[in-house]
């Protein structure tokens, strides 16, 4: 089965073209990150016009990629929220537009399923498993009894995880997107300021982040205030740390609690490097899948690999009367 893949949620504009949940034929994504570094973060109203300006040169950059006819797709699967919703519009209607066009069927993806998804490219999903899903906007521990089942067991009390290592990021002087700059540095410093983990009560599996952030505020603040310097290296790889031990021990405690077979790292902070170290090295038995960087931010191939599956579990297509939801529900 073909699966035309459409994501546009952010500031990302990607399509894609994806054999059967598996075979990535191409996975065209244009970046809008230089625009937006220019403003320090995302800006939502220039991110859909600069989705308006791209999104038909990514499309036949898709098809030519992949040397494929649109006649030849068995199914369009676009992200339809959650997200900026001008943004999902953009993406949502230049599907309809295909589907329409080409007599196509079309189905709308929910953009977390795709970054879980991400992984079903690269690994064979097995079930029951557990998903950590750590992004700019969520920071979330699923529960899967199989495909397409999702029981939301943690999430963020506060900041998502890429928004505190955004913030930090901001605060230390590197620029947006501040996490892949955090954790570059990190790998260059040492974990010497003593910064909060956050697990809340034993038995929680929710997660905090803004204490954190605002213990490195507070200590960069103060330092500046004293004219002291600060190691920014040493800082990030204090946080990161700090980040990485909670999250990292919450995913193994839930995973054994669930007798699951396999742990799946998903979002873009899963691209982490310390994270990843971290899961490696405290691993006791468990199958653990990350994506590759590429799949780990968003792309259109995570939504096509979520659409075949989404499809196969559940045949049901959508009608052209669909339309973005920002803030739709996973579960
Ligand atoms: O999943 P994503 O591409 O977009 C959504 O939020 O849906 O995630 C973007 C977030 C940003 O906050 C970015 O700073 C963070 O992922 N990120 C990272 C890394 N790469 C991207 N955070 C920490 N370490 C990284 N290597």
């Amino acid at each position: 089965m073909l699966v035309l893949g459409v994501e546009t949620s952010c500031d990302e504009t990607s399509v894609a073209i994806v054999r059967d949940g598996k075979e990535v034929l191409s996975n065209v994504i244009h970046s809008q990150i230089d625009v937006h570094a220019l403003y320090g973060g995302v800006v939502p109203e220039i991110a859909s016009r600069q989705h308006v300006y791209q999104i038909s040169m990514v499309f036949e950059k898709a098809f030519r990629d992949a040397k494929v006819t649109p006649e030849e797709i068995d199914l369009v699967a676009v992200t339809k929220g959650p997200g900026l919703i001008g943004s999902l519009l953009v993406g949502v209607n230049a599907a309809k537009t295909f589907a329409l066009l080409y007599e196509k069927p079309i189905i709308g993806v929910h953009h977390l399923a795709g970054h879980i998804y991400a992984n079903a490219i690269e690994h064979e999903m097995k079930f029951p498993s557990v998903a950590l899903l750590v992004s700019g906007g969520n920071t979330e521990l699923i529960y899967m009894k199989d495909h397409f089942e999702f029981e939301i067991i943690g999430q963020t009390l506060d900041d998502a995880v890429g928004e505190a290592y955004d913030k930090v990021a901001r605060v230390v002087g590197l620029s947006y997107p501040g996490g892949p700059a955090v954790d570059r540095l990190a790998t260059e410093g040492k974990d010497t300021y003593l910064l909060p983990r956050v697990y809340l009560s034993a038995d929680s599996y929710d997660f905090s982040f803004s204490g954190l952030k605002s213990a490195v505020i507070n200590l960069v603040h103060r330092a500046s205030l004293k004219n002291e310097e600060i190691s920014v290296a040493d800082l990030c790889a204090s946080f990161q740390n700090a980040v990485t031990e909670v999250l990292v021990q919450k995913t193994f405690r839930l995973a054994k609690e669930k007798k699951v077979k396999q742990i799946i790292v998903a979002g873009g902070v899963s691209a982490n490097r310390g994270l990843k170290e971290r899961f490696e090295r405290e691993n006791d038995g468990f199958e653990i899948c990350i994506p590759s960087i590429r799949y780990c931010t968003d792309n259109a191939a995570m939504i096509a690999a979520a659409g075949y599956y989404q499809y196969r579990k559940n045949p049901h297509t959508d009608d052209l009367s669909m339309n973005a939801v920002a803030n739709l529900e996973l579960t």
